[in-house]
């Protein structure tokens, strides 16, 4: 059973300056929601209780985002905001959210090997918190629902074009069904032409202790920093790795176009902004080909 959740969060963010010279990448909002907010709903409803956070310096704001606020609370109750003071009490009954410091950012193996006396020899799930997945069946319970009959490390991936596969981490291996892989190789950012698939590595992974082991056999690689991907490659020596094509759709809220993007599909999906949002946006577009045909 997977009982326990780990977001990394302590990232720099230096995609996303100068917003995030102060502000971390995991509290910028998808319309009025901090993106961490749905990736820890995204744990809770896979049934996930326990949340380790890595954190780091400047992130404070995602501990007083799941943390009581009492004069906040006092406010709405004066007001008599029922809806608002009922969020907010949720927000930090949500789950039991623990959190850790990565001391240097030293890449995304060392933020997970903090998490290492929390998790002890229990599998668990990674959520990246700068990563939301929109779907049906929540990604995370998907991996579980692997992990379950597999009893391996689970990836999730996504295809993407081929064109775009040295963009991402990309996996290959013997396919075991439409959307089950058993992994053969992993590559960063492959050349278009080396890459052993269009399956991109999306962000949710179920991982086993022997992580931690893999983590310490792992030189910095690229930007001096120790890759995940990299650990993999010594795990895969040892044991079997699965990748999960995920059904869902993926947003990277880490670079900015994507970042506006989400906004606008997320606005497109909330019943309150749907209408009047599509409407402005069909008036831009008719703005931009007026536009384009008078050049
Ligand atoms: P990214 O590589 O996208 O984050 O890591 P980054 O390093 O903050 O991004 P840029 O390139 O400088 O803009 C994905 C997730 O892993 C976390 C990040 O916070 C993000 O949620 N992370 C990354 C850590 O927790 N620690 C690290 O050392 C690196």
């Amino acid at each position: 059973m997977i009982r326990k959740a780990v977001i990394p969060a302590a990232g720099l963010g230096t995609r996303f300056l100068p917003a995030t010279k102060a502000l971390p990448k995991e509290m910028l909002p998808i319309i009025d929601t901090p993106t961490i907010q749905y990736v820890v709903q995204e744990a809770v409803d896979s049934g996930i209780e326990d949340i380790l956070i890595i954190s780091g310096k400047g992130k404070r704001a995602m501990e007083d985002h799941f943390d009581r606020n009492f004069e906040l609370e006092a406010r709405l109750e004066e007001k008599e905001d029922e809806r608002w003071y009922n969020e907010v009490r949720r927000l930090a009954d949500m789950a039991n959210i623990h959190f850790v410091r990565q001391k240097e950012m030293n890449g995304l193996g060392d933020a997970i090997y903090y998490a290492r006396f929390h998790t002890g020899n229990e599998p668990f799930a990674v959520l990246l918190g700068d990563t939301v997945i929109n779907s049906v069946i929540p990604v995370t319970q998907q991996l579980i629902d692997i992990y379950e009959q597999y009893r391996g490390t689970v990836i999730a991936v996504e295809e993407v074009p081929h064109d775009k596969v040295s963009r991402y981490g990309v996996v290959g291996g013997r396919k075991l069904s439409d959307t089950l892989m058993e992994l053969s190789t992993l590559v960063e950012k492959p050349a278009v032409d080396k890459a052993p698939s269009n399956l991109a590595i999306a962000g949710r992974y179920i991982l086993t202790p022997q992580i931690y082991e893999a983590i310490e056999h792992t030189p910095p690689g690229k930007n001096k920093e120790i890759q995940l991907t990299d650990a993999f490659l010594y795990l895969l020596k040892r044991e079997n790795i699965y990748s999960h094509t995920i059904e869902g759709k993926r947003y990277d809220i880490g670079n900015k176009l994507d970042f506006l993007k989400t906004n606008v599909e997320f606005a497109l999906r909330r019943k309150e902004f749907a209408a009047p949002f599509a409407a402005f946006l069909k008036e831009i577009v008719r703005e931009l080909e007026a536009r384009e045909a008078g050049k």
